[in-house]
């Protein structure tokens, strides 16, 4: 059964050989947190049998509504209205056709006509297939119907042909799935109403004399996305940002701190009306011991800057907490990136700690997206969130500080 917090994915899996990859997407899903359950054409189960997903999900797996080992007798308006999506991966060109058509003549084609979820369809096909006109005339006409798609990948079919109709990357299916829900979920409604978010956004500068500084790349959009998700949920925002490239959202409370030290002395100033606090800041750990007071003139001897700790805001905001306050940070690692995450979340004794392996495409400093795991101080397993935007990738660890606020309620 799933629990209050998880969101619950109908996987309909229909008759094609990708239909293998549904398993890599089943545990996609599973490792992010989602509750699913499978229906598989009867076709499907000649590729992939049933027992597969039965052991890999503990649910029954309904293939055919009227066997007499289903458990439930209106399986297919149970399955359809209880879930936060149904998605079919693969689809074949005939679950398409039919779907366009309304025809339900077997389980999972009632069950999406029984559904107001958010449908999302993975299609996998031969490319003739794909290409064909009554292909696209039904991918056309669902698209009309609202029915989203993670389009086929081009490249060598099972058949041996090349060009588009090979299933997606199951990572990307995935993902797509996550942000479909991301985007439709009833949270609008206003979950943070009533919080007073803080956040550090930004690089520190820390300088070395009037004109030079040590700074890092971060750019400010995953502390700002942050902000536009928490004040979209209803949260009264305040960001306090360093060095930036990206644009601040509007209607937050924007308070600019150069160096590690202004911007800790920014936060305390804030801290006070705050009730959750959320380090995205990339905050120099070290600092000039001295700077300059005229700039450093150049010679010909090696120079050699002395370098001292700068205050870890984050660190100190943590041990000072009271009243309910909520603490998440940041940890950009390179290796063991979950352990030492978890490291760092007991060290810091922090609520939350958002992990990304910055060595990952798409992860990390000064690009549009975010690849993170989710770590709290409450649950053993971390939750991995696929490649995403950063705006998105703010509203799944908002999603957390959410939960975390009723489990403390
Ligand atoms: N942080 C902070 N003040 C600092 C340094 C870091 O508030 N002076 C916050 C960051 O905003 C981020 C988290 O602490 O939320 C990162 O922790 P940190 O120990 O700096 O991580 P790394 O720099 O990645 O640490 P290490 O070099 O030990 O991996």
């Amino acid at each position: 059964m799933a629990n209050e917090q998880q969101k619950r994915v109908a996987l309909g899996v229909s008759g094609g050989i990708a239909a293998y990859k549904a398993v890599e997407i089943l545990r996609g899903l599973q490792k992010a947190g989602c509750f699913v359950r499978v229906a598989m054409t009867l076709r499907a189960c000649e590729f992939i049998q049933p027992l597969t997903f039965r052991a890999l999900t503990g649910e029954h797996v309904i293939v055919d509504d009227y066997a007499p080992d289903n458990p439930d007798p209106i399986a297919h308006i149970t399955f359809s209205q209880t879930v936060d999506l149904l998605l079919i991966a693969p689809a074949t060109a005939n679950i398409i056709a039919k779907f366009a058509n309304g025809i339900a003549d077997d389980f999972l084609t009632s069950t999406y006509l029984a559904s107001n979820a958010p449908v999302l369809v993975a299609p996998a096909m031969n490319t003739t297939m794909w290409n064909h006109p009554a292909t696209q005339r039904n991918l056309e006409r669902l698209r009309a119907d609202g029915v989203h798609f993670v389009e086929p990948d081009a490249g060598e079919m099972a058949c041996g042909t090349f060009g588009p109709g090979r299933l997606s990357e199951p990572e990307r299916v995935v993902a797509a799935a996550l942000a479909l829900m991301t985007e439709h979920a009833p949270r609008a409604a206003q979950d943070l109403a009533g919080e007073h978010v803080l956040i550090t956004a930004g690089a520190t500068r820390e300088e070395i004399d009037p004109v030079r500084f040590l700074s890092n790349r971060s750019s400010g959009r995953m502390g700002f996305a942050l902000a536009e998700a928490a004040r979209a949920r209803g949260a009264t925002v305040t960001v306090v940002a360093g060095a930036t490239s990206a644009q601040a959202p509007a209607n937050v409370r924007l308070v600019l701190a150069t160096s590690a030290e202004e911007m800790r002395a920014a936060v305390f100033q804030e801290l006070g009306a705050a009730t959750v606090f959320i380090a995205a800041a990339a905050v120099a750990d070290y600092r000039p011991a001295k700077r300059a007071e005229s700039k450093i003139k150049k010679s010909d001897a090696p120079l050699t800057l002395t370098l001292e700790p700068t205050p870890d805001i984050l660190a100190e905001v943590s041990g000072v907490r009271q009243n309910g306050l909520l603490v998440i940070g940041f940890a950009a690692e390179t290796t063991n990136v979950v352990e030492h995450a978890r490291q760092k979340l007991l060290r810091k004794g922090l609520d939350a700690i958002v992990a990304n392996d910055i060595t990952r495409a798409g992860a990390g400093f000064d690009v549009e997206t975010n690849l993170i795991t989710l770590i709290t101080r409450d649950t053993e397993a971390p939750v991995e969130v696929p490649l995403m935007s950063k705006l998105e990738a703010a509203h799944r660890i908002l999603d957390e500080v959410a939960r975390l606020r009723r489990t403390r309620r």
